[in-house]
């Protein structure tokens, strides 16, 4: 079946979807994104991903290039066109197109918008999860402004990169205070020996992930203690559990970060736990 991607108003092939060589998002990575997961045919969490859209386009100043329940409609449009029952939809704003030149056009330039979505196997993700993934420890390298969802990724790309390289799945940063802030393209948790669950406040140095806030919610419903503030790449290695969490990865347990193996190697029960509660919790629509 081919693809079909929503560009600027219309419906068209994916392999003929093309932006301007002067869209913003293009020469300056100018424009922001937003990462929905699609589960058993339901948007998970439109509403909490629609206000941070909201919320990043308001921190770049760009404007909102349609009301945010037509947005919805045509994620919806575009899911049903390409038959995605488990996958993501992928949602690009940018600042438009216009000469290049750094300051803002003026207000007669829109927004572009690109939506595309496509089918992740759901065997393939369970198969992951079932064994754990490893991750890097790196330095931080980015900007400060991380809690607005640019497309601006290429720290993030060159860590992800650089786990591969390690035969691993996933990187996380390490500020200068040698704390953990957060993954490539996904939020840091530990679970201490007390069985305490660890994460970074949201409040600076990471992206205010939205699997992270329902997960938060979770441990409220089911009476696990959460603790959030950094914690060290040390404690990461001494930790009894870690795991991810991303709206494509949903909660995914960590084995080994480093060189050091995380419990008895194998994911462990508060994440697995946490993994089959978590769409049980998230808003479905
Ligand atoms: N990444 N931190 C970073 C840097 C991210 O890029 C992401 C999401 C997260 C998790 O946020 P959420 O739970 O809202 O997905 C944290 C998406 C999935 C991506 O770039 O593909």
């Amino acid at each position: 079946m081919s693809r079909i991607a929503y560009v600027n108003g219309r419906y068209v092939p994916h392999a003929d979807a093309a932006v301007h060589i002067e869209d913003r998002g293009y020469q300056f990575s100018d424009g922001v994104y937003e990462v929905c997961e699609v589960y058993d045919g339901h948007l998970v969490d439109e509403t909490r991903h629609m206000k941070r859209l909201n919320r990043s386009l308001g921190e770049l100043r760009i404007r909102e290039p349609m009301p945010l329940k037509a947005l919805g409609h045509v994620l919806r449009e575009t899911v049903r066109r390409n038959r995605v029952r488990n996958g993501l939809v992928y949602i690009q704003v940018t600042r438009g197109v216009s000469r290049r030149d750094h300051p803002f056009p003026g207000d007669h330039v829109a927004p572009a918008v690109v939506v595309t979505a496509r089918s992740i196997d759901r065997r393939k993700s369970e198969a992951s999860a079932e064994k754990g993934i490893k991750v890097i420890t790196v330095p931080e390298n980015r900007w400060p402004r991380v809690d607005i969802k640019a497309v601006a990724l290429l720290p993030n790309v060159l860590a992800r990169q650089q786990a591969e390289d390690a035969g691993a799945n996933e990187a996380w940063f390490v500020d200068t205070d040698g704390m953990v802030t957060e993954g490539s393209a996904t939020n840091a948790w530990i679970v201490d020996q007390e069985g305490r669950l660890i994460t970074r406040a949201a409040d600076a140095g990471i992206l205010r992930g939205i699997t992270r806030s329902v997960v938060i919610d979770l441990c409220e419903r089911e009476g696990i203690e959460l603790i959030e503030r950094p914690f060290t790449v040390e404690e990461a290695h001494r930790a009894r559990e870690a795991f991810v969490t991303s709206a494509t990865k949903s909660v995914m347990p960590v084995v080994q970060i480093d060189d050091a193996v995380i419990g008895n190697g194998e994911p462990g029960s508060i994440a697995t736990n946490l993994r089959s509660l978590f769409h049980g919790q998230a808003e479905l629509a």
